[in-house]
């Protein structure tokens, strides 16, 4: 139980790691949340600080989700060094399959509605804007079964090679992989993560969505307009 907690709680405050946001404070001494499409991630700080800084975003976003789902691997099943789990009482496979995508939940979540940041946000916005989750949805799927994860990676890159817009692989990719899950036979747990966190990127897309229909949505190396 406290174990299960314990590792939940982490996986919500790793994906509450607020990299972006940081970042352009410590680099440009600015709130990122104020700046560009409003987003703390990895595309938004591209457009307001530059390639090295989004770079590095785009990576720790994805660590945040791999981190996650070893966290709840470490505690079940103890780590490649000493193989010794911190429980002695051991979860079924199918059970852990689930623990493991409620961690990789959390920390979307966390990525998108950060501790750190729903205390001070900027005035006249509403409640945390955070990032869009893909990266660290990429993360966990990476960790979940990197052959899916690849995939969707190669499709997002894919998808913004041909369009140049950054949103419209993010979106593509997180409706294609609950059927890269299903294609690849994974388990129940995973197909649900897949359209579930799918669901849950696009959501948090809308205001892109409202962008790509008006005509709006900037390509890469364009500034966003700011109506986050
Ligand atoms: O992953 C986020 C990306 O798809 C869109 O970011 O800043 O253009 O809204 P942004």
């Amino acid at each position: 139980g406290a174990i299960a907690v314990g590792v939940l709680i982490g996986a919500y405050l790793l994906g509450s790691i607020p990299t972006g946001y940081w970042l352009t404070k410590a680099l440009k001494g600015i709130d990122i949340r104020e700046s560009g499409s409003g987003s703390t991630g990895a595309t938004n700080v591209l457009r307001t600080v530059g390639k090295g800084a989004a770079l590095t975003v785009l990576l720790v976003d994805i660590l945040k989700g791999v981190a996650a789902v070893f966290l709840v691997r470490f505690a079940y099943q103890g780590n490649w060094l000493t193989s010794t789990p911190l429980t002695s009482t051991p979860l079924s496979e199918q059970l852990q399959d689930w623990m493991v995508v409620l961690a990789g939940f959390l920390a979307l979540f966390g990525h998108s509605l950060s501790i750190w940041l729903i205390w001070n946000q900027p005035e006249g916005k509403s409640l945390s804007k955070g990032g869009k989750s893909a990266a660290t949805s990429l993360g966990v799927l990476l960790a979940l079964y990197w052959p899916v994860g690849l995939l969707t990676f190669a499709l997002f890159g894919s998808v913004i090679g041909i369009t140049r817009i950054v949103s419209l692989g993010s979106m593509t990719a997180a409706i294609a992989v609950s059927a890269l899950m299903a294609a690849f036979h994974q388990p129940l747990a995973y197909e649900i993560f897949g359209i579930m966190g799918g669901l849950y990127v696009i959501w948090r897309h809308r205001s892109n969505i409202e962008r790509l229909l008006a005509g709006t949505e900037p390509k890469i190396g364009t500034s966003a307009p700011l109506d986050p």
